[in-house]
């Protein structure tokens, strides 16, 4: 089970156009504000994924009706009655998150003022990562939160029905964080406001009025007012960038290639890492359309324009393409010069420590990377490829185990991966789209 999968050098360049499937971030929210809202919602495009799967069991045993079925194109789609104003229910047993962070953040959000007990526990990635960065202003907005040994999971979230608003400025800049507090923001009395040090995506703040909730963004926060229950709507989930930024960095490596992404979030908050692959000297492109679904979305193309160049991402942009670091770091190998990427804490709480994954496996590939303070370097080779077979570990993590395989599919070297299963968290059809781009010389 544990065994390294060799994987298969790619016999051209990628060329043509793929649909990557629904944003993970995206349908976590929208399957879980349907759980909270009243009235029936109809989703689509939901990514039928590991992760997202965890919050659909966790908003079932709150009690909503979620009847997502799979669609001939892989997603989910159907309706998810809520449990509105009648409120959740309490669940029997421990809800799982799996290796979900965004299931388990969020729901400490959705458990907190409700007046139900709800245990909360997760894989032991996710037993492993900070939890009070959630249960602290959830505490101070009156939740009763227990955390194992004071900072993770296992969660048991008491009983409390009063809860009130706050002013939150968040010393991180996390999506999650802002999320969880906007939603139990929607159960408290008053108006609860997150500040962040940069800002994070944007999905919830997009999706609160698509449920009736009026959010208001004054440019220095974002800000509910509450109790308010959100209402049943229709929704349609864009494509992952995340998901499309695998494909892009691989076309950006590999010479000949051009790929178009369509029906892709082009939320700005998002699409930072095409940002970081044009200052590389990849050639990409953005046809954005509104497609009336307060996501902005469209097709992003990316194509070989040459040998990749270093750059330096600050800290600001980090936000915008935090999960496609790894990636990104491998791109940078293979570019002249050295990157850096500032101000990348976050990286070692993610679903494993992600500056240790990246240093250690661009060693085995012969290219030095280090961290320094917060900041992360690799050293790029230009483009050599490295003639000894490596085996690189995905450590569990989904991200690793796909930028691993664009590893080994770009020719970088003769690769094995141990722990590809990972890829179904987020992204079950890389491998299939992929090959569907590969064309062969
Ligand atoms: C996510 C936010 C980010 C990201 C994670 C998904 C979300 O985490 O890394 O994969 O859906 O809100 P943080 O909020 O911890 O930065």
């Amino acid at each position: 089970m544990n065994a390294a999968a060799p994987i298969r050098p790619l016999r051209g360049p990628l060329v043509g156009t793929v649909h990557v499937r629904g944003d993970k971030s995206i349908s976590h929210r929208a399957v879980l504000m349907a759980a909270m809202a009243q009235g029936t919602s109809v989703l689509s495009g939901v990514l039928d994924s590991d992760d997202v799967r965890a919050s659909m069991r966790a908003a079932a045993c709150l009690g909503a009706r979620v009847a997502l079925a799979v669609q001939p194109d892989a997603s989910l789609a159907g309706t998810i009655e809520g449990f509105g104003d009648a409120g959740p229910k309490e669940p029997a047993s421990p809800i799982d998150c799996g290796n979900s962070g965004t299931t388990a953040r969020l729901l400490l959000g959705i458990a907190a003022g409700v007046g139900i007990r709800v245990s909360l526990t997760g894989d032991e990635s996710l037993r492993r990562r900070p939890m009070r960065r959630v249960s602290d202003p959830l505490e101070r907005m009156g939740a009763r939160i227990d955390l194992q040994d004071g900072s993770v999971l296992p969660a048991v979230v008491h009983p409390t029905l009063s809860l009130h608003g706050i002013d939150f400025e968040s010393r991180i800049a996390s999506a999650q964080v802002k999320t969880a507090v906007l939603l139990a923001g929607l159960n408290a009395a008053g108006t609860t406001r997150v500040r962040e040090p940069f800002p994070s995506r944007n999905h919830t703040e997009l999706m609160f009025p698509r449920f009736g909730v009026d959010v208001l963004d004054d440019g220095c926060g974002v800000s509910v007012t509450g109790p308010v229950v959100p209402r049943a709507c229709a929704l349609r989930v864009p494509g992952d960038p995340s998901s499309a930024a695998f494909l892009a960095c691989a076309a950006a490596l590999v010479p000949g290639s051009s790929v178009c992404i369509e029906g892709v979030s082009l939320n700005p908050g998002r699409t930072g890492f095409a940002r970081v692959l044009a200052s590389m000297g990849a050639a990409v492109e953005q046809s954005r359309f509104d497609d009336g679904e307060g996501e902005p979305a469209g097709a992003v193309r990316v194509s070989y324009a040459g040998p990749l160049h270093a750059c330096e991402v600050p800290a600001c942009s980090i936000a915008t393409l935090i999960d496609e670091i790894p990636v990104l770091a491998l791109v940078a190998a293979q570019a002249r010069g050295t990157t850096v990427f500032r101000g990348v804490a976050e990286l070692r709480v993610k679903e494993s420590d992600r500056i240790a994954g990246i240093v250690d496996g661009l060693a085995l590939l012969g290219v030095r990377a280090w961290s320094e303070g917060d900041d992360l370097y690799v050293e790029g080779r230009g483009g050599a490829a490295s003639p000894s077979a490596v085996v690189l570990d995905a450590r569990g993590d989904h991200r690793f185990a796909m930028t691993w395989a664009v590893a080994g599919m770009t020719g970088m070297a003769p690769v094995a991966v141990r722990g590809l299963g990972s890829v179904s968290v987020s992204y079950p059809g890389f491998f299939e789209d992929m090959r569907a781009l590969e064309h062969p010389l």
